[in-house]
């Protein structure tokens, strides 16, 4: 019997037989406003309600935003961030701001390798974490490229190491086929793809399980929506792409 982790995404923990198998680190992967983000949110957030601590390590949104976006859904991590079962790791602002001042972890440079594995680590310890969502790790190697795969490899050393299960966001551009470079999509024990197409004039969210270590997943496509509520994928639909 594979452990498993639920993502509590109404719909998607189908798709793997009931949920991504413990310690697997996940590309969720997509190209701008396909709900990257809300994905790695909510997957936090259902954690949360179920006891498992979890750490949210914020590279292109404002912590202080992100707190907004989630409450707006119906998450308040407010409670959990005081109960010291939430950290919101800030590798955002530099430290610059007065908003940046009321955070407690907040990496200075995110160009830093070592720094950036330091504070995740700390912030991991500290509330115990079993579920991460780095948001997004394309972002760590943007500047360096060819620097993905062994940032990549550490991450996934220093997060096994402490049997977290983990989604790493990695953006693509809008038509690229891809899931973020072959340094990470091959170390990756995971890969969710997240898209939105137009047809029609009209744009359609949908989502495929790409890559799943440890388990056979669901081959199709699926459509989703985004509601107040999150992310809604629909396990019965299929797209086939004839219209
Ligand atoms: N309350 C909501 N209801 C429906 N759709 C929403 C809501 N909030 C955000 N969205 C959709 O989610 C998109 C942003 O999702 P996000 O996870 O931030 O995208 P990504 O991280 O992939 O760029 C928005 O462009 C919008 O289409
Ligand atoms: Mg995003």
């Amino acid at each position: 019997m594979v452990e498993r982790v639920k993502t509590g995404i109404a719909g998607f923990d189908e798709l793997l037989y009931d949920g991504i198998p413990v310690r697997n680190l996940v590309l969720v992967s997509g190209g701008p406003g396909t709900g990257k983000s809300i994905f790695g949110q909510q997957f936090l957030y259902y954690g949360l309600t179920r006891g498992e601590p979890g750490v949210l390590v914020a590279l292109e949104e404002h912590p202080a935003q992100i707190r907004r976006h989630m409450f707006n859904f119906g998450w308040d991590v407010k409670k959990y961030e005081e109960e010291n079962s939430f950290a919101l790791v800030d590798a955002f602002t530099g430290g610059i701001g007065e908003f940046a001042k009321r955070e407690r972890f907040v990496m200075r440079s995110i160009d830093d390798t070592g720094e950036f594995m330091d504070v995740v680590r700390a912030a991991i310890k500290e509330v115990q974490a079993e579920r991460v969502v780095i948001d997004s790790i394309s972002t760590l190697y943007l500047s360096k490229p060819i620097m993905a795969r062994s940032i990549l490899m550490q991450l996934k050393r220093m997060l096994a190491g402490q049997g977290i299960t983990g989604l790493l966001i990695s953006q693509v551009g809008v038509a690229e086929r891809g899931f973020g470079g072959p340094g990470v999509e091959h170390a990756a024990d995971g890969i969710v793809r997240l898209d939105l197409d137009e047809y029609k004039g009209r744009l359609f969210r949908s989502i495929i399980v790409w890559k799943m270590r440890g388990t056979p997943h669901d081959m199709h496509r699926h459509p989703f929506e985004i509601t107040d509520e999150g992310i809604v994928v629909y396990p019965e639909k299929i797209i086939t792409w004839e219209g």
